[in-house]
């Protein structure tokens, strides 16, 4: 992922957008910033923020500091975490349990998958007893066989079983279809969905309801990496945990610095005004709601994305972490050829950023971005 393309669409998008001058430029800078989000198509808002179930929310809040930049240590695996729905519009049975995968990427790697389903409130007055629970992968394509709830010569792989406690309570229960999903990835033609069937253990089946509707319908969670993905940014991303607001400026640096020398030196007021514009972190916040992101961007609410910009002293000083090349370069180019470029002032160190989204259909992405934000400036 390319960092300075960031900068330098957001930098013009907030100048045009605070001059408001240009109205074609909008739309440019929207397919600039899907095309670095590795986003196909602007979704068409299906689901609107307030059907994301609550898991999916505390998913987040899990991953991401408030801002979206990704926290250091998070408990869920794989940098991509996407939530299906299920869809009934292919055959609607209470057992089925399809899940529409052609978002799912066959280069994603499936690292864990899970079906969540609330069984509501038991309806019976005294505890009773267990349910069995087992959910498996549909082999062949299900066929009505005339009578309304029987099927023709249905084959299935079992995939995960779960006891469950008959309670007055509703409950989520987590079944771990990893195989499943593991094996519709490879053979994306061969997935006829999942079935459940539950067996009472001293508890009537009668009594066991799945939740379909609102915020408690099933949901399928699967937790991959993109296979694309660059290793070194969890490195980075420990090195700084949450881009500080308030650094140390150069100012402050070398004020520092003189006042230990106090009395060699006087303070030389006049230098003041050429700190100033020394290479520094600048903000820069871009509101999604701005370029009218914020129906299918769940979250965070904005971008704030900073950028490096100022000049590198003659000498660099440590304090700008310069590489030794940095100062042979520099030194070259103030004492010797203007020809040869002075050095520049770039992030080194960047963080990770962890964006929710709608997919066009209607699924939602949960995706760590890698090298989103700088976290420091230097001369380079
Ligand atoms: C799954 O979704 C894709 C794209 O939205 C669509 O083309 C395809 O027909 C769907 N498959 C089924 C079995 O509904």
């Amino acid at each position: 992922m390319n960092y300075l393309n960031v900068v330098l669409v957001l930098m013009s998008f907030t100048t045009v957008s605070q001059q408001n001058e240009d109205a074609e430029f909008i739309p440019a800078t929207q397919s600039d910033l899907l095309k670095l989000l590795e986003i196909k198509e602007k979704p068409s808002v299906l689901r609107s923020r307030s059907q994301v179930p609550k898991y999916v929310m505390d998913l987040y809040r899990d991953q991401a500091h408030f801002g979206g930049f990704t926290k250091a240590w998070k408990s869920a695996p794989g940098t991509t975490i996407r939530t299906f729905f299920r869809d009934t519009r292919v055959v609607d049975d209470g057992r089925l349990f399809f899940f529409n995968l052609s978002a799912l990427q066959t280069k994603e790697k499936v690292q864990k998958a899970e079906l969540r389903i609330f069984k509501r409130r038991s309806k019976l007055d005294s505890s009773c007893g267990h349910f069995k629970v087992t959910v498996n992968r549909l082999n062949r394509r299900v066929v009505r066989d005339g009578a309304a709830s029987s099927w023709k010569k249905r084959k299935e792989t079992v995939v995960d079983t779960k006891l469950v406690k008959c309670r007055r309570v509703g409950e989520w229960i987590v079944l771990n279809v990893t195989p499943a999903v593991t094996f519709w990835n490879s053979w994306p033609s061969r997935n006829f969905g999942l079935w459940i069937t539950v067996t009472g253990l001293g508890a009537p089946e009668s009594d066991f309801y799945i939740a379909t509707g609102g915020r408690k319908e099933p949901i399928l969670i699967i937790y991959g990496d993109s296979q694309n993905e660059k290793n070194d940014h969890r490195l980075l991303r420990s090195a700084n945990e949450v881009p500080k607001e308030t650094r140390e400026t150069y100012q402050q640096h070398t004020r520092s610095k003189r006042k230990s020398n106090e009395g060699a030196f006087s303070s030389t007021r006049s230098r003041r005004s050429v700190d100033e514009d020394m290479c520094t972190r600048h903000q820069l916040f871009v509101k999604f709601r701005d370029l009218k992101w914020d129906k299918w961007i769940i979250a965070p609410r904005g971008f704030k994305a900073f950028y490096c910009m100022g000049k590198c002293p003659e000498v660099i000083d440590k304090f700008f972490n310069p590489t030794n090349h940095a100062i042979i370069q520099n030194l070259l180019h103030h004492r010797h050829n203007k020809n040869i470029p002075a050095a520049c002032c770039v992030p080194t160190s960047l963080h990770s950023m962890t964006i929710m989204y709608f997919e066009l259909d209607g699924s939602i992405v949960l995706r760590e971005y890698s090298g989103m934000v700088a976290s420091t400036c230097g001369c380079r």
